[in-house]
């Protein structure tokens, strides 16, 4: 499996109890061969179990969130490092809702993204513009800001991937126009790659922010798309399932 297949990328966030596990199981059933890379980032809670289900499986799992250092008096933070020893193998950081939430900075992200190659996690680093910030036309400062600080040195195709998600098209079915897509994934590429190269044009650059199964093939045809980030839409395996096959099809 290289760094560069399509990757769909489901986000529980804070939602599932074992018997969420019976998702799992479905997409497990009906996705044995998905034509793009899987993951789904169960909250902490499942990680282990998931992940022992999908040891010898086509479904990768990630963790949330991590602490940035490896262990230590940190109560109610979990390490890169635990994640790895649970069975995950990416991480989601600096979600906006860990930025609205508990006030997240983009150093943080880019230490915590150091944190999660420490234990061989790859990281998915998440970008996005408020509504007000769009509005403002500073859509393409915010997320060059964001970029230029969250990530560290030595960003890779297989140890990076980014995740475009506009604040203000998460949870609330609305989503940009696919020019509006097209012009911030294009700009993440540019980035990307004046800034690291060869290995800029491999990161894959997820769209994240209200994909449905109705949507996903459009938003999937967009250039510099390589996948989605995916909320609400991920909990059941039939509708994530349906956004895998839009993606293996792109
Ligand atoms: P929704 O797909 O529910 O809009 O959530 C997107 C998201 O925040 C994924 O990380």
């Amino acid at each position: 499996m290289t760094a560069t297949r399509k990757l769909a990328a489901g986000n529980w966030k804070m939602n599932g109890t074992a018997a969420s596990l019976v998702e799992i199981e479905k997409l497990l059933e009906t996705h044995p061969e998905p034509g793009c890379e899987m993951l789904i980032c169960p909250p902490a809670t499942l990680i282990a179990q998931t992940a022992w289900r999908c040891r010898d499986k086509h479904l990768k799992i990630g963790g949330q969130d991590c602490h940035w250092e490896s262990a230590g008096a940190h109560t109610g933070d979990i390490s890169a490092a635990m994640l790895a020893d649970a069975g995950a193998s990416y991480v989601i950081l600096g979600h906006s809702e860990r930025r609205s939430d508990h006030g997240e900075t983009d150093i943080e992200v880019a230490v915590k993204t150091r944190a999660a190659w420490g234990a061989g996690l790859a990281a998915v680093v998440c970008v996005g513009e408020t509504e007000r910030q769009r509005d403002l036309g500073t859509t393409l400062v915010v997320v060059g800001g964001q970029l230029d600080t969250s990530l560290p040195e030595g960003c890779t195709a297989g140890n990076l991937v980014v995740a475009y998600e506009p604040v203000w098209a998460i949870g609330t079915g609305r989503t940009p126009t696919l020019a509006e897509i097209a012009e911030v994934h294009d700009f993440i590429r540019a980035a990307l790659e004046r800034r690291f190269g060869a290995e800029g044009a491999g990161v894959r650059i997820l769209y994240g922010g209200s994909v449905k199964p109705s949507n996903a093939a459009e938003i999937f045809a967009v250039s510099n798309v390589d996948g989605a980030l995916v909320g609400g839409a991920s909990l059941k395996a039939a509708d994530f399932g349906a956004i895998v096959d839009a993606l293996s099809a792109a």
